[in-house]
C-alpha cells in the first residue's frame, strides 16, 4: 500500500466493499507475530488499520504507517497512532521490538530500501514478520492482463506495480540486509472474491491500465474478466483468485 512505478491509489470505501477479506484472512501472520503486551510494534502499510487494531488489542503499543492519506485517515478514525509515510524511506524513531506487515510489501519496488529501513527501526534481536504476494501470486490474472495489454502493444512487465519474489530470493535479500530467517515459505490460498473479478481489478490492478485511454479501460477490464472466467469463476458465478502468499519471520542480527 505504498509507492509503485505506476502509482496505486486507494479508496477506503472501495477497499471495504471489494477487499475486506485481506485483513479478515490475516490471522496466520498475526499468529506468527505473536504480539505481547508492552511490546513496541510498527505496522508497515497498515491500510485502514483493521489488523493494527487487532495487534493493539493484545496490549502491545503499535504505530502504523501507510502512504495513502485515505487509509491513514480511516486508521486514525479507529483511534490508532498512524502516520502518513513511505516504508521505502523509513525515518521514524526506531527502537521497535517488531515490525509487522500484511499485504503491503509487494507494492514496494525498492525492496532493499524497505529491508534496510526495517533493520534501522528494530532493536537488536527484533522481529520482522510479514506476509505478502509470493512467486506465482494471481498468475492467471497476470497472464490475462498480459494478453489484453499485448493486444494493445504494451508489455505487462512495464506496467506491473507488483513484486512477488520466491522464498529463496527474499531469504537472500533478508540475510544480506542483516536478518536471520526463522521461517519463510509460500502458502497457496485460493481466495473468494466477494465482488467478483471486476471489483477486484478496480481495487488492485488499476496501474496496469494506466497506459490506456479512459474510453478503452472498461473494455480492457471486460476482456480480462472474460479471459479469467474459465479458470477462476465456478458454474454458480462465484469468483476465486489464485493467491499465493509469502509468509516469513526473521530476526535482526
Ligand atoms: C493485495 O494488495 O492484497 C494484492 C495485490 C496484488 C495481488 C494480490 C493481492
Amino acid at each position: 500500500m505504498t509507492d509503485s512505478a505506476h502509482r496505486q491509489t486507494w479508496s477506503a470505501e472501495g477497499y471495504e466493499r471489494n477487499a475486506r477479506f485481506v485483513s479478515d484472512l490475516g490471522s496466520p501472520v498475526l499468529d506468527l507475530l505473536a504480539p505481547r503486551a508492552g511490546e513496541r510494534i510498527l505496522d508497515l502499510g497498515c491500510g485502514d488499520g483493521a489488523l493494527t487494531e487487532r495487534i493493539a488489542m493484545t496490549g502491545a503499543s503499535v504505530v502504523g504507517l501507510d502512504s495513502s492519506p485515505e487509509f491513514v485517515a480511516a486508521a486514525q478514525a479507529r483511534g490508532l497512532d498512524v502516520h502518513l509515510g513511505d516504508a521505502q524511506k523509513l525515518d521514524l524513531i526506531g527502537g521497535f521490538d517488531a515490525v509487522f506487515s500484511n499485504a503491503a510489501l509487494h507494492w514496494m519496488p525498492n525492496y532493499d530500501a524497505v529491508i534496510a529501513g526495517v533493520h534501522r527501526m528494530l532493536v537488536p534481536g527484533g522481529r520482522f514478520v510479514a506476509e505478502f504476494g509470493g512467486h506465482g501470486n494471481v498468475a492467471a490474472i497476470v497472464v490475462a492482463i498480459g494478453a489484453v495489454l499485448h493486444a494493445r502493444g504494451l508489455d505487462v512487465r512495464t506496467w506491473s506495480p507488483w513484486y512477488f519474489p520466491t522464498p529463496q530470493e527474499y531469504r537472500e535479500r533478508l540475510e544480506a540486509g542483516g536478518f536471520s530467517v526463522e521461517t519463510i515459505a509460500l502458502h497457496p490460498r485460493p481466495t473468494p472474491l466477494p465482488t467478483g473479478m471486476t471489483g477486484w481489478l478496480e481495487t488492485f490492478a488499476a496501474p496496469f491500465f494506466a497506459g490506456l485511454s479512459e474510453a478503452d479501460r472498461p473494455v480492457a477490464f471486460a476482456e480480462v474478466v472474460e479471459r479469467t472466467r474459465p479458470a477462476l469463476c465456478d458454474g454458480r458465478g462465484n469468483w476465486t483468485a489464485d493467491y499465493v502468499r509469502l509468509r516469513f519471520a526473521a530476526r535482526r542480527t
